[in-house]
């Protein structure tokens, strides 16, 4: 399906999980990408793998720190440079979680969890903004889609005292993602918040959770969410005509009652 044809993009932390699978799905529907993460060599493999099914071209990497200003507009020059046109399809999807409470979480880990989530989150959400409303104008914006699509959580949603110094950074990105939308949506561009529920990944290993509370998870609620499941969404989402906005998603495995 190539419903996705001549959409230019830009994922972070597309080495693992989420991104790495939103990348998959969304090349695979005809988009182009920049992929960005820190692991330089994982990137490198999901090129390569790409390029050998979706053919050469399809994929550039931008590896580094995507909440360093100069990475952020590497991608995005990158975009421009290696594929012709502005990125239209940005996906503010790096982060990484924090298992504990105030009262428990580790705190020499707040202040790298807050650059990467939200800081760096809103960096990238501005100068996507920024460019993608200078791309557009009251008579193209109905002929070609611009979207920002941005990873929040069901604990950005409801509070969840078990995480709730990562669930703070999310409950900022959602206001965030909401603002930008009321800010640029006007002018034709889509801002899309993604809230998935408990999705397995790399995310539980960085956040320190121990493998009894993972396996919990799936005791409790599974079978949990899987990468595929929430690059699915983000395929639909970008999919729809331009004048069509999916605004919010939240995704959860159906067995999932809470948060
Ligand atoms: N998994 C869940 O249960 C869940 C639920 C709700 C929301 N989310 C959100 O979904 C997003 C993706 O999570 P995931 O489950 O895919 O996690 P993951 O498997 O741990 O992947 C995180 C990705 O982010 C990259 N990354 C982290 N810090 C970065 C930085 N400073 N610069 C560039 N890349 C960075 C990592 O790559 P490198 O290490 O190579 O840089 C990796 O590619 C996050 O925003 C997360 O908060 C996850």
């Amino acid at each position: 399906m190539q419903d996705l044809g001549g959409r230019i993009g830009v994922v972070t932390g597309a080495s693992a999980g989420i991104g790495e699978a939103a990348a998959r799905e969304l090349i695979s529907r005809g988009a182009k990408l920049v992929i960005n993460a820190r692991r330089a060599e994982r990137l490198a493999a999901l090129k390569y793998e790409l390029e050998s099914s979706h053919g050469e071209g399809c994929c550039t990497v931008a590896a580094g720190d995507c909440a360093d200003e100069s990475v952020i507009n590497a991608m995005l020059d990158q975009a421009e440079s290696a594929f012709g046109k502005p990125a239209d399809l940005v996906v503010v999807n790096a982060g990484r979680g924090l298992a504990g409470s105030l009262l428990t979480s580790d705190t020499g880990e707040w202040d790298e969890m807050f650059r990467t989530n939200l800081v760096g989150a809103a960096k990238l959400m501005r100068a996507a903004g920024e460019r993608m409303t200078g791309d557009v104008t009251p008579e193209t914006w109905t002929d070609r889609a611009h979207d920002i699509i941005v990873l929040g959580s069901v604990v950005g949603r409801h509070v969840s005292p078990f995480s709730s110094m990562y669930g703070s950074t999310k409950f900022a990105v959602h206001s965030l993602a909401e603002a930008l939308r009321r800010e640029i949506g006007p002018k034709g561009v889509r801002v899309t918040l993604i809230e998935p529920a408990v999705v397995l990944s790399e995310f539980q290993a960085v956040a320190g959770y121990t493998d009894e509370l993972v396996a919990s998870f799936g005791e409790k609620f599974g079978p949990v969410l899987v990468p595929a499941d929430i690059a699915r969404a983000i395929g639909f989402v970008a999919s729809q005509p331009p004048n069509v906005h999916v605004s919010d998603v939240v995704l959860r495995g159906t067995r999932q009652d809470y948060p």
